[in-house]
């Protein structure tokens, strides 16, 4: 009976299915399209003046979930935007807040994109990736990235991107990571930036016009990566490097900090330091030797005084990593004992003793 019975099943079977398709041609094998993401596309296309070849895949008759630069996860709503490389020229269009699913935003190398970060961005309670980078976005970085609690990664880096940061990105509970590097950002470190919640953050802020001292709450945080380098920052440094662990690439070079750095405890872990181009002064401690995971350093153009010690790394490093200083000597700069700088020692170390009580 059963044997009878199951041919005529799955001939009836298969032609719904094939009835089905026919209706919604993607419906086997992908989730159908949102209309309202549809519809926000379609204006989002509308929006920049060179879309038409850029976004020939948006095409109104097909499933949106199928476009090229979107993507729909599991589910029938757009979570992902993705442009790299595809020059879209305007703003970012205010549409981008009518996708309420989307978990990722990623604009790299569109020098096209102009204007602010659009205020709609705000209404994306979903977002997990906000990626603006290699663009000419310009304007502040908007306080409401703060509210944007599921945040995880930030990079907003090479944009023309002015004013000063927001606090309330120190705040946000997931995020993993900061990239602000290459901007014209201006005004000091927000005090919150100590309160980052993630282990292994880091932190990129290199080429502002970032000033003032690197706020006293983040010296607590064991940053893995940070660079704060050509900015105009000053103060004293030592206690970012105190009692860190996981501490693997510091480069701070190009600002106005002055600290002696015979009191730094520099982490076992460190892999990268650079400290070039301050007002660094004191003698190169001992302690560096040990640094045994060290494979980038850098100490030039400081007023730093005393003979170079002797193991560990600190040899491999080349002159160039120690040069334009006060009087610092020995390998892999001149022995101290030679002519020219016992000539010039006098008027070094005169130097090096002003630089330490020189007035801001
Ligand atoms: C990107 O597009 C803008 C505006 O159309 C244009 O001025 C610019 O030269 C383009 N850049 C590149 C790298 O193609
Ligand atoms: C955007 O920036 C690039 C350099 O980053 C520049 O070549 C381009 O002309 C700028 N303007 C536009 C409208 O693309
Ligand atoms: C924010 O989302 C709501 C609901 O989806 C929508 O009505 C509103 O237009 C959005 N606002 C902006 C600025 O995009
Ligand atoms: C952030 O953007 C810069 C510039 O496009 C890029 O070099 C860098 O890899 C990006 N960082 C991450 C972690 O994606
Ligand atoms: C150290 O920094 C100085 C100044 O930026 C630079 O000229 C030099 O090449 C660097 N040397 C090394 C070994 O990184």
């Amino acid at each position: 009976m059963e044997t009878t019975v199951q041919p005529y099943m799955s001939i009836l079977f298969l032609t719904l299915l094939n009835f089905s398709t026919f209706l919604h041609p993607s419906l086997s094998d992908d989730p159908f399209c949102n209309p309202e993401d549809k519809k926000t596309l379609l204006r989002f296309k509308k929006s920049f003046t060179n879309s038409q070849y850029i976004l020939l895949s948006w095409d109104p008759i097909t499933d949106c979930c199928n476009w090229n630069h979107v993507d729909c996860g599991d589910t029938n709503r757009i979570t992902s935007l993705r442009f790299v490389g595809y020059n879209l020229s305007g703003q970012i269009p205010p549409q981008i807040g009518n996708l309420p699913f989307l978990e990722t935003i990623n604009f790299d190398n569109v020098p096209g994109l102009l204007g602010p970060i659009a205020p709609s961005i705000a209404n994306l309670t979903k977002l997990r990736y906000l990626i603006i980078t290699r663009t000419n976005v310009s304007g502040p970085i908007p306080e409401f990235i703060g509210s944007l609690k599921k945040i995880e990664f930030i990079n907003l880096s090479y944009n023309r991107l002015t004013g000063q940061i927001p606090k309330s990105i120190g705040y946000l509970p997931k995020l993993g990571g900061l990239r602000l590097d290459y901007n014209t950002l201006t005004g000091s470190i927000p005090e919150s930036f100590g309160d980052f919640k993630k282990e292994d953050f880091y932190l990129y802020m290199s080429h502002n016009k970032l000033s003032g001292k690197i706020p006293l709450s983040m010296e607590k945080k064991d940053f893995t990566y940070i660079d704060l380098s050509e900015n105009r920052l000053e103060g004293d440094v030592v206690p970012l490097f105190r009692s860190k662990k996981k501490m693997e690439l510091v480069d701070l070079s190009g600002n106005l900090l002055r600290f002696d750095l015979s009191k730094v405890e520099f982490p076992s872990s460190l892999v990268s330091l650079d400290l070039s181009e301050n007002k660094v002064f004191g003698i190169l401690p001992e302690q560096l030797t040990e640094l045994t995971g060290l494979k980038s350093f850098n100490v030039s153009y400081n007023k730093l005084c005393g003979k170079i010690p002797v193991g560990g790394n600190l040899q491999k490093f080349g002159e160039s990593a120690y040069f334009h200083n006060c009087c610092l000597c020995g390998s892999p700069l001149e022995s101290c004992l030679s002519l020219a700088k016992i000539l010039t020692f006098g008027l070094c170390l005169i130097e090096c003793i002003l630089s330490r009580y020189e007035p801001f």
